[in-house]
């Protein structure tokens, strides 16, 4: 087992300056990268590896794609930021794109993750109180155990996870929590007349790739409709062709009221989320109500334009369900005394380390980096294996070569 190793003085000089100037809310394994290129990435003393997180999944569609990055190239030296003061004219085309691409009357474009969650949690507040005729002040949201949805002041509010909200309070109301994947429990939290949307993950990611029972998607949208609750799914993380289906809602056919999309909507390059609902939702929010200096950019629409064109080109979905299955499945053939569990769905997996040492998890990514492919921890015991989703059948047999190699070494 290797619990300290040796950096060369290069890399420990990258790393001292983080420490130093940099706030020390992140805790990374310690290797420094300068350069990516599809499923590969490069530390500064020129070693590859595979990347098996792919910014947490922010990165499907392989580390600077040529066509996303020729589209932001081109933008960049035309027109980047207008602001939403003014028109600007790609974004019209990017909205007509994105709508029709996932079935939706209108999008609402933000930035980062979590501004696309806050967005979308207004949005279910407003319909709550216009359409829906709740209360004032009354709206209720569901949420589930083990959530995560991003890191602001709002959203933390329901978090489960004591790490993430410890000392950032008072927190605001209007929020209430129920077991993931319990239909019972869900129905339950609806009997309250109040209740505005459920929000959800289709598979809880940071909580160690959770997939929920068969049925659960189709429940979950039997319930909403029956008793007029909001269906919001976050598919930040689940979205974009990750788990072998362009959304994870589509692997039982079914429709959130409202989308709630991040991360691989500009293939790692830049951050573009987006909201998509139809207009009795999108049109409750009016004219300064909502907003974002970025949100909406040209060189952001340029880029996930770009994005998303690639995943149907290169046939990503079907990519990632195929190596998704043979990942998983040579995995198990391993037989390793180390993992008690492997699941996932396409290419959104993780592995349970079974060890005495509670560091087992973190020591086997350390082995793991020195044997040439990059994973992180995720509540201590787990491992997510989510690598760009053009990954070929050699590189994954590669990978689970590398990965029975590191196994060896837990003793
Ligand atoms: C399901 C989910 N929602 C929201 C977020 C937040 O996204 P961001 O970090 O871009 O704000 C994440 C990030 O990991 C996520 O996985």
């Amino acid at each position: 087992m290797q619990s300290t190793i040796n950096l060369s003085a290069n890399t420990q000089h990258y790393i001292d300056l983080e420490e130093k100037y940099g706030a020390h809310n992140y805790h990374p394994l310690p290797v420094v990268l300068n350069r990516g290129e599809g499923v590969f990435v490069w530390d500064v003393g020129g070693r590859r590896y595979y990347d098996f997180l792919s910014g947490y999944s922010a990165v499907n569609q392989g580390h600077c794609h040529p066509k996303i990055i020729a589209a932001l190239t081109k933008q960049a030296s035309q027109l980047t930021l207008t602001s939403r003061a003014f028109h600007n004219s790609l974004l019209g085309e990017y909205e007509q794109i994105i709508t029709t691409y996932f079935g939706y009357d209108k999008v609402l474009p933000m930035n980062t993750g979590v501004e696309a969650v806050e967005t979308a949690l207004k949005l279910a507040r407003k319909w709550a109180y216009e359409v829906k005729k709740v209360a004032a002040e009354q709206a209720v949201i569901v949420t589930c155990e083990s959530n995560f949805h991003g890191r602001t002041t709002g959203v933390i509010t329901f978090s489960t996870d004591p790490s993430a909200k410890n000392n950032f309070g008072p927190f605001t109301g209007g929020y209430t929590t129920v077991d993931y994947n319990n239909l019972t429990a869900l129905e339950k939290s609806f009997q309250d007349k109040n209740v505005a949307a459920f929000l959800f993950e289709p598979i809880q990611g940071e909580a160690g790739v959770m997939v929920p029972d068969d049925g659960y998607l189709t429940g979950v949208r039997n319930l909403c409709t029956e008793y007029n609750v909001l269906m919001i799914a976050d598919e930040i993380q689940t979205g974009l062709a990750r788990t072998g289906k362009m959304l994870a809602c589509d692997h039982e056919n079914v429709r959130p009221d409202i989308l709630i999309l991040g991360k691989a909507l500009s293939g790692g390059v830049l951050p573009v989320s987006a909201v998509l609902a139809d207009d009795e939702i999108m049109l409750t929010i009016k004219p300064g109500e909502h907003g974002s200096t970025y949100g909406g950019n040209p060189l952001a629409c340029a880029v996930a334009i770009a994005a998303l064109a690639v995943l149907k080109d290169e046939n990503m979905c079907e990519n990632a369900e195929v190596m998704g299955e043979l990942l998983r499945s040579e995995i198990r053939k391993l037989n390793s005394p180390f993992i008690s569990l492997v699941r996932g769905k396409g290419l959104l997996n993780a592995i349970v380390i079974k060890h005495s040492n509670p560091e087992a998890a973190w020591d086997l990514c350390l082995t793991l980096k020195e044997n040439g492919l990059l994973a992180k921890p995720t509540h201590g015991d787990k491992i997510r294996f989510a690598p760009p989703l053009l990954i070929t059948k050699e590189q994954v047999m590669d990978c689970v070569n590398i990965i029975d190699r590191s196994l060896q070494t837990l003793a």
